[in-house]
């Protein structure tokens, strides 16, 4: 009888997706959500072929050192910025991650948080659910900002950008967008949008949607310089990770009234959340669930789930999986 490799998946995932990896790999599947120290984050990966991670678990060169087993690790996001991907590569590590299955479900999110931000959804529920609706409501009460016909400022155009660009001819939006690179022009066509320097992004939209990747380079790329050049009157939103925003300059201007409102998916000390956001009325604010749709999330949990059937050789991909982020290292496999 043939040993299985073994695969170790880090939180609790669908059964039918664990039942796949059942299918080829000894999987060993933890059953309760919890956030890993880089010492049983090292253990756990020493002990298996493949692995099945969340964004709570950081992977770089010490979590790995030493360990020769370990082939690929597959993360259950698109953006993997708790990949050290220089070192994963070094260990001869394959790092995949979920691009495209979420682009669509993540664009309808952002797209909620800038609706219901920008009416004031969450506070009025609130108030509303406090029992203070009352006769003297007053017809200029809880005035809140167009979303149609307004400028939609994108900062970070790749595939969830567009698809949230494309979602702005419905209401009749201008869309500029800021990025590394131009966009092709038949994509530009198709988003309707327009390419602006950062600054110009930032002073033109009414709305605005972070979606950029989040790196060294991204860190508070929304700071206090950035927010003053921003409409009194616009609205923030961020789909993207929460470091790109410094939020206690955000803080200040919601409550200064320099910024209109701000819808939050993602936060920098997750699952902490600044207080200074916590008090604000204008700030909406949720847990980093902008994927989590049934379909969406299944997806992603069966593409990690595929990457690493593949990777190991096992399934219709067998040795070539579908969404790698350090191909190269495959090649050196055979000399380990
Ligand atoms: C991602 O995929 O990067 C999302 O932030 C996780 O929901």
């Amino acid at each position: 009888m043939t040993v299985k490799q073994k695969v170790w998946v880090s939180r609790p995932l669908f059964p039918e997706v664990l039942a796949k990896l059942s299918e080829h790999l000894d999987v060993q599947a933890e059953a309760i959500e919890r956030k890993h120290t880089p010492e049983q984050l090292r253990e756990r990966l020493r002990q298996v072929d493949g692995a099945v991670i969340g964004l709570g678990d950081r992977v770089d060169a010490a979590v790995l050192e030493g360990n020769e087993r370990l082939r690929v690790i597959a993360n259950l996001a698109v953006g993997y910025n708790n990949f050290d991907l220089p070192a994963m590569t070094r260990a001869g590590v394959l790092a995949c991650n979920t691009p495209d299955v979420l682009n669509e479900t993540v664009a309808d999110y952002a797209w909620a948080l800038m609706l219901a931000a920008s009416r004031r959804i969450g506070a009025a529920e609130r108030w509303l659910r406090a029992g203070q609706w009352s006769n003297q409501q007053r017809f200029d009460d809880w005035l809140g900002v167009d979303v149609h016909g307004k400028t939609l400022g994108i900062l970070g155009m790749g595939r969830i950008g567009q698809a949230i660009a494309r979602r702005a001819a419905g209401f009749d939006m201008r869309v500029l967008y800021h990025n590394r690179s131009r966009l092709p022009e038949p994509i530009e066509r198709e988003c309707r949008a327009t390419l602006v320097g950062k600054d110009e992004l930032l002073k033109q939209a009414d709305h605005l949607i972070l979606v950029l990747p989040y790196s060294k380079a991204s860190h508070h790329a929304i700071g206090a310089a950035e927010l003053a050049l921003m409409k009194r009157t616009a609205v923030l939103v961020n789909v993207a990770r929460g470091g790109i925003v410094d939020e206690v300059a955000l803080a200040a201007a919601l409550r200064e009234g320099r910024l209109g409102a701000a819808g939050l998916d993602v936060f920098e000390g997750e699952p902490a959340v600044h207080p200074d956001l916590l008090a604000l009325d204008n700030a909406l604010l949720s847990p980093h669930i902008a994927s989590a749709s049934e379909d969406t999330r299944r997806a992603m949990a069966s593409l990690a789930a595929d990457n690493v059937l593949a990777a190991l050789g096992y399934g219709p991909h067998a040795g070539r999986p579908a969404t790698p982020l350090n191909p190269e290292v495959m090649a050196r496999w055979s000399r380990r």
